[in-house]
């Protein structure tokens, strides 16, 4: 069986496979944490009503590395570092998607452009966070050892993507309509190959750890080349929209706290 369900539980089963799941989602999610909090501190002062939220999305990415660090505890182990080729994050940077971290780490504050840089960069991965938990969600909310984790967790990131939109649509009707447009398209052909990329590697290194057949592995990669061919042609449009979400300022007010994890 090759089903989404199969081969998540297949990877929650087996402990090897699950640590090395649970270190890469850890160490993007506390990445993200970080990028957001070093926004936060560098909001201009023409955006210093978005600094809250900026920092209550980074409070939220690091309450989820949290939350992975915390399930890879409850089976005795540590996180492992996160290896290179799977690392979601710095790859993007490295296609000069979102703000580079060197910049970050400098104490000038950011201009109103690198804040639509950051809203844009956050709509196209948002998104994609959102549809992975999204899946999780569907296939293992009642699961025992991660259900509450992934409910949480998948609420959080739907509330994440609202807000990209609502604060994107803002900035829009303040007259950076177009370079929003411009900056989407560039991250969204950006994260789908990196998306890709990363797959490929975790599921090679997924397919190691667990004995896959040879079939099995070149299955799994055509899936992944497929669902790239599809992106590349159509699916990347829908990491492009803006609408006026369900959820209006849906990061208003502080995290939820996740004493169990945390
Ligand atoms: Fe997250
Ligand atoms: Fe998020």
């Amino acid at each position: 069986m090759l089903s989404a369900r199969s081969l998540f539980r297949e990877i929650l089963d087996h402990d090897e496979s699950f640590r090395l799941f649970c270190s890469v989602a850890a160490g993007g999610e506390a990445q993200g944490g970080w990028e957001n909090g070093r926004i936060a501190a560098l909001v201009p002062t023409a955006q210093r009503a978005l600094a809250p939220k900026i920092a209550r999305h980074g409070a939220d990415e690091d309450k989820h590395g949290r939350i992975f660090t915390a399930l890879l505890r409850r089976r005795g182990f540590t996180p492992l570092p996160v290896p290179p080729e799977t690392d979601y994050t710095v790859l993007l940077e490295r296609r000069g998607i979102g703000l580079a971290h060197a910049r970050l780490r400098q104490d000038t504050p950011l201009t109103e452009r690198d804040i639509v840089v950051y809203l844009a960069h956050s709509r196209v991965t948002e998104q994609r966070a959102a549809e992975q938990m999204a899946l999780l969600l569907k296939h293992f909310a009642g699961h025992p050892e991660i259900g509450r984790a992934v409910r949480m967790i998948a609420h959080d990131e739907d509330n994440h993507l609202a807000y990209t939109h609502e604060e994107l649509l803002r900035l829009a009707a303040a007259g950076h309509g177009r370079f929003i447009q411009r900056t989407l398209r560039a991250c969204a052909l950006a994260e789908i190959r990196v998306h890709r990329d990363v797959s490929l590697a975790v599921m090679a290194r997924m397919g190691r750890l667990l004995g896959w057949s040879r079939i099995r592995s070149a299955l799994l990669t055509a899936g992944i080349h497929a669902v790239y061919g599809y992106e590349r042609l159509a699916g990347w449009r829908r990491m492009v929209t803006l609408g006026t979400p369900a959820r209006r300022d849906p990061l208003g007010g502080p995290a939820a706290p996740a004493p169990e994890f945390a």
